[in-house]
């Protein structure tokens, strides 16, 4: 089992480049079988998550050509009506997208009920009110959503609570709806406006996305397209609090500075500086770093992808931070882990009490999740001593060449495998089972 291997105490130092969004690519993706025409996708993520969707359009159908490592061409004219429900997509929390755009399409969509990470109760009964808004008949029978619908036709839904996944896949299936949709209280994250972008490059007319009120006026086809999808907002602002963890000077290109405002903010507040250009913006820490209250929120607020980011850094500033999750109940769980190394922090429901620390020490640890996972890589890189960062898996999932990327910003870290008898017989760490 591969686990990273590192020696914390270097200040991140240099450049590096993000990877298109994985949140977006995961949509995009799965609308480009709504049309039978061949779509060209750029700057897609090299990322587990991305590849398990691919598998799944694939293993309905869909032809698809890998161009170069980003770019992919996706022909979605052959789809059978069966069930997905490979391996590779039971994992993914962005499988229920073909819900969406099978829907669309072919007014069925027969797709395994979605895990993703474990961060709390992840419900999908607005993307169901959505469904049966737009006239489609919702049964959940085996593990499988089975959707269908003899027409689709526009309807007005309102979000109970902004939903990322409810507004993508309403959004989906109304763009092949006869009519007009009216989403009300709608998600406005990037990704949102990057996939009615995407859709609206292949004939759809969506109009209002990036605000709470989404109009999706229904056509009959959609057509070919070449599209590029826009960075990582969470990848970039990782690197972002992996500088000021590290009291590093990094700079991060291919960014859209708008997407990292609450980011950028929250670093100023704490004692960074932040620079920032056209696509690019850099994060220097030169002193010890303050703390400061954060809360969770719907985008433009502070994204709950980049809680324990935030929670590590403060974790070693100055003075007691209260950190608010709002989005998911149980995304603290990584916090037992960063007290291992020192950190102390208290949690009472959906908050965190912070006292910072001076510094965090080395040992063996495990990622619980994605963004969870990374935070504990930016703990790692920051303190005494050696740490391993065990199920990598989860890193895996949303950050390509996370390792290669911190080591060109000269951390110490590598990949090693723990069934490898050398390594077994070198572990500087007596691992717990
Ligand atoms: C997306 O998840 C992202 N995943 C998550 O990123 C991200 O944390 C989240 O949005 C919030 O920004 C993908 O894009 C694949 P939601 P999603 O529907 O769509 C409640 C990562 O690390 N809710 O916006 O599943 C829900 O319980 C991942 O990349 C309902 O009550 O999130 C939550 O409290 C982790 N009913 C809130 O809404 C529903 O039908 C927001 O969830 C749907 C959601």
């Amino acid at each position: 089992m591969d686990f990273y291997s590192i020696r914390g105490g270097n200040p991140l130092s240099g450049e590096v480049e993000i990877a298109g969004a994985k949140n977006a690519a995961l949509p995009i993706l799965a609308a480009s079988i709504m049309t039978n025409e061949t779509v060209t996708v750029e700057n897609v993520p090299d990322v587990s998550d991305i590849r398990a969707i691919l598998s799944a359009i694939e293993h309905i159908g869909a032809i698809v050509e890998r161009v170069d490592r980003h770019t992919y061409r996706i022909n979605g004219s052959q789809i059978k009506d069966e069930p997905v429900d490979d391996e590779a997509v039971k994992k993914i929390r962005g499988s229920y997208y073909l819900i969406g755009s099978l829907l669309g399409k072919y007014k069925r969509a027969e797709v395994t009920l979605p895990k993703g990470c474990d961060i709390g109760l992840r419900p999908i009964d607005q993307h169901v009110k959505g469904f049966r808004a737009l006239g489609a008949q919702i049964r959940i029978e085996h593990g499988m959503i089975v959707a269908q619908a003899k027409d689709l036709s526009g309807s007005h839904v309102y979000l109970d609570v902004v939903s990322v996944g409810a507004t993508i896949n309403i959004m989906m299936a109304a763009s092949m709806a006869r009519g007009m949709t009216i989403i009300e209280n709608a998600a406005k994250e990037p990704h949102v406006v990057d996939l009615a972008n995407f859709l609206n490059s292949m004939g759809a007319q969506i109009k209002g996305a990036g605000t709470d009120i989404i109009r999706v006026r229904g056509v009959q086809r959609l057509h070919s397209t070449e599209y590029s999808i826009i960075p990582d907002q969470i990848e970039a602002g990782t690197y972002m609090f992996a500088a000021a963890a590290t009291h590093g000077d990094v700079t991060i290109h291919n960014v859209i500075p708008k997407h990292l405002e609450s980011l950028t903010a929250k670093l100023e507040e704490i004692g960074c500086e932040v620079e920032t250009s056209d696509d690019a913006v850099r994060v220097v820490a030169n002193r010890r770093l303050q703390s400061t209250h954060v809360k969770t929120l719907p985008y433009p607020g502070f994204p709950t992808d980049m809680q324990p980011q935030i929670t590590v850094v403060l974790g070693l500033s100055e003075g007691t931070s209260i950190i608010t999750e709002s989005i998911f109940e149980s995304r603290f769980k990584y916090v037992d882990e960063l007290i291992r190394m020192g950190a102390q922090i208290k949690v009472e429901g959906n908050t965190a009490i912070v006292s910072g620390v001076r510094e965090y020490t080395g040992t063996s640890i495990v990622a619980p999740d994605l963004r969870a996972g990374a935070a504990l890589v930016i703990a790692s890189l920051a303190a005494e001593g050696y740490s391993e960062v065990h199920d990598i898996k989860y890193i895996q999932r949303g950050y390509e060449d996370f390792p290669e990327k911190l080591r060109a910003l000269g951390a110490d870290i590598r990949i090693l495998d723990s069934d490898d008898p050398e390594v077994k017989s070198r572990s500087q760490i007596h691992l717990v089972s």
